[in-house]
C-alpha cells in the first residue's frame, strides 16, 4: 500500500462521496475530512443558510478558504469535496499543489437525483430537477479532469465502492 497516497473524492451531489470517504477511511485506518461538514462547523451555519444569507459567490470563497485550511493543516488522507468544489480552478490548483490524487465518482444523473430525493439534507443547488440536470451536464468537463474515474453502478454499495478504490488506488488486497 502506498503510505503517502492522499486522495480527494469528487463527483456530483448525491453520488455518495461522504459515505464512500467514511468507509474508505475505515478500511485504510486513516483520517478523513468532509469539506461540507468542516465548513458548517467552522462557519457555525449550515450550507443552506450560507447560500441563503450570503449567496453562492460568497459560499465559493468560504469553500476555498476552508479547503486551503484542510489541505495545509490537516492530517487527513481522504477528503470528500462538495459537488461544486472541483469545478473551481483555484481549488483544483490547491489540490494538485498538495499532491492529492483526485478520484471522480462518476454516475448517471438519475442515480444522483434519486439519492438527492431520498436524502434529508437541504441542497440549495438541487431544488429543481431541471436545474440540477443542467448543472450535472455543465460539470462533466471538470470532473473529467480528475486522475481516476470510478463508474458507480447503482447496484454497488458504498462499502463496495470504497473497497474497489482501496484495491485499485491504494493497492490494498482483500480476501
Ligand atoms: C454543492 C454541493 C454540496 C454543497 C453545496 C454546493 C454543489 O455538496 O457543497 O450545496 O455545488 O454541487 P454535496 O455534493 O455533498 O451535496
Amino acid at each position: 500500500m502506498d503510505k503517502e497516497q492522499r486522495i480527494v473524492l469528487t463527483g456530483f451531489m448525491g453520488v455518495g462521496k461522504s459515505t464512500v470517504a467514511r468507509f474508505l477511511a475505515s478500511l485504510l485506518k486513516c483520517e478523513r475530512i468532509d469539506l461540507d461538514t468542516f465548513i458548517e462547523q467552522s462557519e457555525k451555519k449550515t450550507i443552506a443558510e450560507i447560500f441563503k444569507t450570503e449567496g453562492e459567490a460568497r459560499y465559493r470563497q468560504i469553500e476555498t478558504e476552508n479547503l486551503r485550511r484542510i489541505l495545509s493543516n490537516g492530517n487527513a488522507r481522504i477528503i470528500a469535496l462538495g459537488g461544486g468544489a472541483w469545478t473551481i480552478a483555484e481549488n483544483r490548483r490547491l489540490i494538485k499543489e498538495r499532491n492529492f490524487t483526485t478520484v471522480w465518482l462518476e454516475s448517471s444523473f438519475e442515480h444522483c437525483w434519486r439519492n438527492i430525493r431520498l436524502s434529508k439534507r437541504e441542497r440549495p443547488l438541487a431544488k429543481n430537477k431541471q436545474h440540477a440536470s443542467q448543472l450535472f451536464d455543465e460539470r462533466v468537463r471538470f470532473y473529467c479532469l480528475a486522475d481516476w474515474h470510478f463508474i458507480i453502478k447503482p447496484d454497488l454499495t458504498s462499502f463496495e465502492i470504497a473497497k474497489k478504490i482501496a484495491e485499485e488506488v491504494f493497492s490494498m488486497k482483500f480476501d
